[in-house]
């Protein structure tokens, strides 16, 4: 029995006020996809830690991870009808609903990981999160990964005719879709957690993602070649059933609030390390082929995706657009 103080006046636990702590606690249900090492499974867990710390045990994260209680498929259902209640999906799974969100999908738009936190903590962020605020699922706050890398079965991709006549698992996104049609590919929508599977009897050849996903799912097992394109950026929008929100009190609401920004914080500064160690531990594993773009490979994928910016600015919207043309200037 850890983490809040329940004792009798001589300063030991009774088993009555235990069970009337445990009686009264409430239960964040949190699902997720990914590994518990990942830059999101290891947040997950820091933010339920900060949570029971917080509040003395009063309120409980327990986390279910690698999509074995919810996936792609079924998590926005979920998080709508309060099964459960809280979710981080990718940015780019909120498209189908919140279509501007794909302008954080855009190839090439982020030059680096501060022009990514400009535009989750800055305008575009606030905007996006507009968006929601009738939605039942509450945004809180972003969420980094990293830059999303190739991987394929059968040569190294450099060049964009590498892409011709292949087969990508994308996320439901359509700006995705269009990036990997403009360079000549085919795609498939795939859930995260079937990914794996469609790799190894090759519906799909390739995918794109980053190495902490790609190391800690295994998919260097059936993907040889991985290109360091850093094409574009995997992050997560972290939403809360916003019922659930709402009827929590006042004290508990900013308790958590606390913890998710710690939590935020530290996913900040640990993303970008753990995606480095799953890279070094990639090369290690000997399996796949690491590529990087020259110069001039990069300016040729980017050529190519220029029309992207154009075909979906109606989409976007043109203040948003220009706010993303901004920061990737
Ligand atoms: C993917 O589906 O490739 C990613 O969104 C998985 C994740 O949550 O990082």
């Amino acid at each position: 029995f850890i983490g809040f103080d329940v004792s009798d006046s001589t300063g030991n636990h009774t088993y009555d006020d235990e069970q009337e702590m445990l009686d009264e606690q409430i239960v964040i249900r949190f699902s997720h996809v990914v590994a518990e090492t990942s830059p999101k499974g290891a947040t997950v867990r820091k933010f339920a830690e900060l949570v029971y710390e917080k509040t003395e045990g009063k309120v409980k994260v327990d986390v279910f991870p690698n999509g074995v209680l919810y996936n792609d498929n079924n998590e926005w259902e979920a998080i709508q009808s309060g099964s459960v209640e809280m979710i981080a999906p990718a940015s780019s799974k909120l498209a189908p609903y919140y279509p501007r969100f794909q302008v954080l999908d855009l190839p090439f738009i982020f030059p680096n990981d501060q022009a990514v936190r400009e535009a989750y903590e800055g305008k575009i962020g606030q905007q996006l999160m507009g968006d929601m605020k009738h939605d039942n699922a509450k945004p809180l706050t972003f969420w980094y990964n990293g830059f999303k890398q190739i991987t394929y079965r059968k040569h190294p991709i450099l060049n964009p005719e590498d892409f011709e006549r292949t087969h990508f698992r994308t996320m439901p996104s359509e700006v995705i879709k269009e990036q990997f049609q403009m360079m000549g590919a085919s795609t498939s929508v795939i859930p995260f957690n079937k990914i794996y599977r469609n790799l190894e009897v090759q519906f799909v050849d390739g995918q794109e993602n980053t190495i902490s996903n790609i190391y800690t799912k295994k998919f260097y097992k059936h993907q040889p070649y991985v290109t360091f394109s850093q094409h574009g950026y995997l992050g997560y929008v972290v939403l809360i059933n916003r019922d659930f929100w709402e009827a929590l009190p006042e004290d508990l609401q900013m308790k958590i609030r606390e913890a998710l920004a710690e939590a935020t914080d530290w996913n900040r500064r640990h993303a970008i390390e753990i995606n480095d160690r799953h890279t070094r531990a990639l090369k290690r594993t000997g399996q796949t082929e690491v590529h990087f773009l020259t110069p001039e490979q990069r300016e040729e994928w980017e050529k190519q995706l220029e029309p992207i910016y154009a075909k979906f600015k109606p989409i976007i919207g043109e203040g948003l657009m220009e706010e993303a043309l901004n920061i990737r200037e």
